[in-house]
């Protein structure tokens, strides 16, 4: 059986609905930001916190787990500065805790949800897994925290990991049954939609004065079908002991400007944006395009969703959420 923590939340509910083809699942979830209604009634359910150690030990004491995938924190930057001990003590305590209880009940695989957030403002136009990390943020640096302690329980013990730096996750199941849904939302693609929809009066471009083309930041968007399907041939080449240790970039090395996005949301849904121009957003790199080659090259994966298609199934979910609502 393989324990997705965070299995409620927008990455983790996907992920499920993948896995769940192959493999028996239990999820972890406290539904902090998860949600009920997102997770796959196939899955065995525990809600509960992954820093308790005696939530994990009775899950680890019942089921019996092949690996663990863990898709469980807190990803607002900007809260992350304002709010930082809640970063380390979510993000990297109870990890801490849950890789400590693994490891004492030797389950000894691991797949680490990791971020580009941990490269800060790269000095390269495609960021490779070689490229310095050195994050402007304590939501990056949390991140990169559990990278390190990872790496150094990687030699000392038989914990084996693959840590995936997920570049900007996007986009929803084709069915449309599951999707994207923050409170609050702060990312680009759902809140267009969401304007477009109706639920909001207009949105904000932040920022149009970056050393971009078009002024806007340049974002590398990926679907999280293509993410999940990442995790999978990772678990795999855990599973099957091909690997020990790996780090990826999961993108799909191609930059498209806040504007660009904009102007894809309009043809999806064909409705025009009220726009309007504003400040720049603290934190936000000019631009984050990275390269997938490694992944590509060492466990053949592909991804299948362009932004036109990321964009498509976000809408449709977007649409469907709309008539639950109503
Ligand atoms: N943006 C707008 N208007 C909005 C919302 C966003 O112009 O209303 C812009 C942002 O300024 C940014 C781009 O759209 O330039 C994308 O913003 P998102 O918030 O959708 O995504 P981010 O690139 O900020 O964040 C993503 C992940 C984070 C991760 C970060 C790494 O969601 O978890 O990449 O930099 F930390």
């Amino acid at each position: 059986m393989i324990l997705v923590i965070g299995g409620a939340g927008y990455i983790g509910s996907h992920m499920v609905k993948e896995l769940i083809k192959s493999k028996e699942v239990v999820i972890l979830d406290n539904l902090s930001t998860g949600h009920r209604w997102a997770i796959d009634e196939r899955a065995v359910f525990v809600e509960g916190d992954l820093g308790s150690p005696e939530v994990l030990k009775s899950i680890f004491s019942e089921y019996s787990i092949d690996a663990v995938m863990h898709f469980a924190a807190s990803s607002l930057v900007g809260e992350s500065v304002t709010n930082p001990m809640k970063y380390y003590m979510n993000n990297v305590s109870s990890t801490l805790t849950l890789l400590n209880t693994m490891l004492a009940f030797n389950i000894n695989k691991f797949i680490f949800s990791s971020t580009a957030a941990t490269y800060g403002i790269p000095d390269v136009d495609i960021i490779t897994e070689e490229t310095v990390t050195n994050p402007i943020n304590p939501y990056g640096q949390s991140k990169l925290m559990v990278e390190h302690i990872l790496s150094d329980l990687g030699n000392a013990t038989d914990l084996k990991y693959v840590v995936l730096r997920y570049f900007n996750a996007a986009g929803a199941i084709e069915s449309g049954e599951i999707g994207e849904e923050h409170d609050p939302e702060t990312h680009l693609i759902p809140i267009i939609l969401q304007h477009l929809l109706g639920k909001r009066k207009q949105i904000s471009i932040f920022g149009s004065d970056y050393d971009t083309e078009d002024g806007t930041c340049i974002r590398d968007y990926i679907h999280v079908t293509d993410l999940a399907n990442a995790h999978i041939l990772a678990l795999e080449a855990l599973l099957a002991g091909t690997k020990d240790t790996a780090t990826y970039n999961l993108c799909n090395g191609l930059g498209y400007s806040v504007k660009e996005v904009v102007e894809m949301c309009e043809k999806v849904a064909g409705k025009k944006a009220n726009v309007v121009m504003s400040e720049r957003r603290a934190g936000d790199p000019a631009r984050l395009v990275a390269s997938s080659d490694k992944i590509h090259r060492e466990l053949g994966w592909k991804t299948e969703y362009s932004l036109e298609k990321i964009i498509s199934t976000a809408w449709k979910w977007h649409q469907t959420r709309l008539k639950i609502e109503q």
